[in-house]
């Protein structure tokens, strides 16, 4: 096949950041989806309805006029300060569709996440009540948790619990990264869903550490070993609506990624769908991809499916070495390398 045309998919977890960073992560989002779940880690972090009604202004600016069916949806940030008055807000609100889940310290940005969760009992049971979907950053941020553990750990000694305490809530586990949580998911009541990267599709730890550190595919969760990517990429293209697209596009400038500290998160946005078609054609799955695309991700937030389409044809495209990213560059995941498909045509 060398020619495909789906439903212009979502992406259900995406970092578009702020500012003048808009004017990158907009754009590049908006040409590869039509709806994208924005997540709320801004510094100041988004809260509540008000700034997120804020935030989806500043984001509209920045949406190119022929990709007028762009919609940003926005989930708010959980923190131990977080009320049911929040909560309640949300079903008067356009733009905010859930509430995102981090420990404190988990990752970038999670200096406002929770530290006891039972503090959130009153503001889950909300949830539960009003049907708003909880997102969870699913890594314990213990820090004498061996980093490759942190997402089984949660699982285990977190998100079983949880799921007994709110059996209705309708959870979405963001950016799994193990075979643990692919077969947690696979097993879990029918509330409980997750969104898989190319990333985590596309590359193992091996990518990352193997023959030199490579800055440009650390993220969290981190990247896994060999068989946790096969059991995702099996996930992914097996058409089990429990299963659908997150990017956790996540960029950094380039000079806070190639440092002796350097920041976690991947930039893919410029080149998203065509990342997961090279995946789902190299397992021979291309008839799996508007499912976990454009479909499942809609079904389980209980939004209509997108009226517009995408074509994308086989032909080769070099991936630039760095983009243009406020005052300075970002560097995109596989820079300098090419791709065989790319995105033709928007069609309504
Ligand atoms: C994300 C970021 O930079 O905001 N980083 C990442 O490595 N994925 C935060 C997140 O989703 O964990
Ligand atoms: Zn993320």
């Amino acid at each position: 096949m060398d020619e495909l045309t789906i439903i212009k998919p979502d992406d259900w977890h995406v970092h578009l950041r702020d500012e003048a960073i808009l004017e990158r992560t907009v754009p590049d989002a908006a040409r590869q989806f039509s709806r994208v779940m924005a997540m709320p880690n801004l510094t100041p972090p988004i809260c509540n309805v008000a700034q997120a009604e804020r935030y989806y202004q500043r984001i509209k600016k920045w949406v190119p006029k022929e990709c007028l069916d762009f919609s940003p949806l926005i989930a708010l940030y959980l923190t131990e300060q977080t009320t049911v008055t929040n909560i309640a807000d949300i079903l008067n609100s356009v733009c905010v569709h859930a509430c995102k889940l981090y420990f404190v310290g988990a990752t970038t940005n999670a200096g406002y996440g929770v530290k006891d969760l039972t503090t959130l009992y009153p503001v889950f049971e909300a949830m539960q009540t009003y049907d708003i979907p909880l997102l969870i950053h699913g890594e314990t941020a213990e820090g004498y948790v061996d980093i490759f553990d942190r997402e089984a750990y949660f699982i285990k000694h977190y998100l079983l619990n949880l799921i007994k305490q709110f059996p209705k809530l309708r959870i979405v586990l963001e950016h799994i990264s193990t075979k643990v949580a692919v077969q947690f998911v696979q097993q879990a009541p029918k509330t409980i869903a997750a969104t898989i990267t190319p990333h985590h599709l596309l590359y193992n730890r091996n990518h990352l550490l193997a023959n030199g550190i490579r800055p440009h595919y650390y993220c969290l969760p981190i990247l896994k070993r060999k068989e946790d990517q096969h059991a995702l990429i099996k996930a992914a293209t097996s058409g089990n609506p429990k299963f659908f697209l997150g990017t956790d596009s996540a960029p950094h400038d380039q000079a806070k990624k190639e440092t002796s500290c350097g920041c976690a998160g991947i930039y893919n946005m410029n080149v998203a769908i065509e990342l997961y078609v090279t995946v789902f054609e190299q397992v021979n799955a291309l008839d799996k991809l508007q499912g976990f695309a454009s479909k499942f991700g809609a079904a389980f937030y209980q939004l209509p499916e997108n009226k517009t389409k995408i074509t994308l044809v086989k032909k080769n495209q070099q991936i630039p070495e760095r983009l243009d990213y406020g005052k300075g560059h970002v560097v995109p995941l596989m820079a300098g390398q090419s791709l065989h498909w790319k995105i033709v045509t928007l069609e309504t």
